[in-house]
């Protein structure tokens, strides 16, 4: 059999997601640099950190890796796939990877595709910082810090005086800001594999960013998501297709090096169905990426080789159709300080590992191994727990049924994923 040698970049639960979705091909020998319990059980880890990319670079060489798939963003603003040269890299140049990290590189390349987005300013001196709050100021404020911020560089509020502070202090730290028109509406994130030759919409998701039940409290990276979105009707996919995806493809493939990767278009769909970008991202999202790889079954691998190599218009391999929604857990504290240290209850890690995409399974995110094999919670965000059915309601009964087996002291969930497609969550009455 012939080989792949895969290096996988990352650690958390969408790291998790991609190397149980690229082993399901028996030809993969996975490394992860610098993965979690179960990316080590699934193959081997590498004591190299996803944000060194001159360790990177050298594990390439040593393991002579087929492919490097790229999890997280930070390496590929940095420059990992330009420093790979030819090697195989699932993840773009950083000229493209600035989409995610400057929004108003974003912008710029939005207005340049003639995509539609929020009308915004972008605001270099505190002189002006008026003016551009005044032309917004009849809904909430929005505003962007201009670099990478951890899912933190933005904030919305109708309060003067906490979003003239923010852009203030964003001014402060990466010299400019983008103030931009807020977009009513329902969001969805939809994953497009995309290369020189074309692009693959994937099933669109939803995430559920706030930490707190009816969306209330602050932001988090994700805390839980399903797929598919039923927000996104085929009428709605025509018209992201047509007004974003096209456009954005047509402008990222006539740069001097295609976009090689997932682009994540985060979406903000009006009352008349209409799409507008919301954000840009040059990754999976987490948890979109749990309860999409899924459907990919067990060509991953060839998906991703074919995009580093610009073949993915020959690509014909089905996408499955099954619903799927994960339920992320999180540590006492999460979001603003977690508490980590903590045993966790009902988690055997070799089972975790060996688990195939079946009805319910567990991804490992915060997760570290004490040295007599029992799992620690080590993040904010620890693991999720995603099903899969013939339904959303069936994954999430599934999902919250896996979910009641473990134990985290302090630990806490969101008991309403899915509530905006319907689901029914019996823990809520
Ligand atoms: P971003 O990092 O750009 O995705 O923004 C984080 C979150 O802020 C998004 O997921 C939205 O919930 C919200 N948001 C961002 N931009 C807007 C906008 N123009 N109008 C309304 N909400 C927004
Ligand atoms: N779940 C949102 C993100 O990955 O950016």
């Amino acid at each position: 059999m012939d080989v792949r040698r895969v290096l996988l970049v990352g650690s958390g639960g969408r790291e998790h997601a991609l190397a149980m979705a690229l082993t399901q091909d028996s030809r993969v020998e996975l490394h992860t640099a610098p993965g979690n319990p179960a990316t080590g059980r699934l193959g081997t880890n590498h004591p190299v950190g996803a944000g060194d990319v001159k360790g990177l670079i050298a594990l390439t060489e040593d393991l002579d890796a087929h492919l490097v798939v790229v999890g997280p963003e930070a390496p590929l603003c940095d420059g990992l796939a330009d420093a790979l040269g030819d090697r195989l890299c699932f993840g773009p140049v950083a000229a493209h990877a600035a989409l995610e990290g400057s929004k108003s590189f974003a912008k710029e390349a939005m207005d340049a595709a003639g995509v539609p987005t929020a009308e915004h300013v972008i605001v270099r001196r505190a002189g002006v910082l008026g003016d551009a709050l005044d032309r917004f100021a009849d809904h909430p404020w929005v505003i962007k810090q201009d670099g990478l911020a951890g899912g933190k560089g933005v904030l919305v509020s109708d309060n003067r005086e906490q979003a003239e502070a923010f852009a203030l202090s964003a001014i402060a730290t990466s010299g400019s800001v983008v103030i931009e028109a807020f977009l009513p509406g329902e969001e969805a994130s939809m994953l497009v594999l995309m290369d020189g030759s074309g692009y693959r919409c994937l099933p669109a998701s939803q995430d559920h960013k706030r930490v707190g039940e009816g969306d209330e409290g602050p932001n988090t990276g994700g805390m839980g998501a399903y797929c598919p979105a039923p927000v996104v009707t085929p009428d709605v996919q025509a018209k992201v297709e047509s007004r974003i995806v096209a456009p954005m493809h047509a402008h990222l493939s006539a740069q001097e090096v295609p976009y090689r990767g997932v682009l994540y278009v985060g979406l903000m769909i009006d009352e008349h169905g209409d799409p507008y970008v919301v954000e840009f991202n040059v990754r999976f999202g987490d948890p979109e990426c749990q309860v999409t790889m899924p459907l990919l079954g067990e060509h991953a691998l060839d998906w991703f080789t074919a995009v580093a190599q610009d073949r993915l218009s020959e690509v014909q391999h089905p996408i499955g159709d099954s619903a799927l929604l994960t339920v992320v857990l999180a540590s006492e504290g999460y979001p603003s300080s977690a508490v980590t240290g903590r045993a966790i209850s009902g988690l055997d890690l070799d089972t975790v590992a060996t688990a195939e995409h079946g009805r319910a399974w567990v991804n490992l995110a915060g997760v570290k191994e004490d040295a007599d094999g029992t799992p620690i919670s080590s993040g904010g965000r620890v693991l999720s727990v995603t099903g899969m059915g013939g339904s959303l309601q069936e994954a999430a009964d599934l999902a919250y049924a896996c979910l009641a087996g473990l134990g985290l002291d302090g630990a806490h969930h969101r008991r309403d994923i899915g509530a905006r497609a319907g689901v029914q969550h019996p823990a809520l009455n």
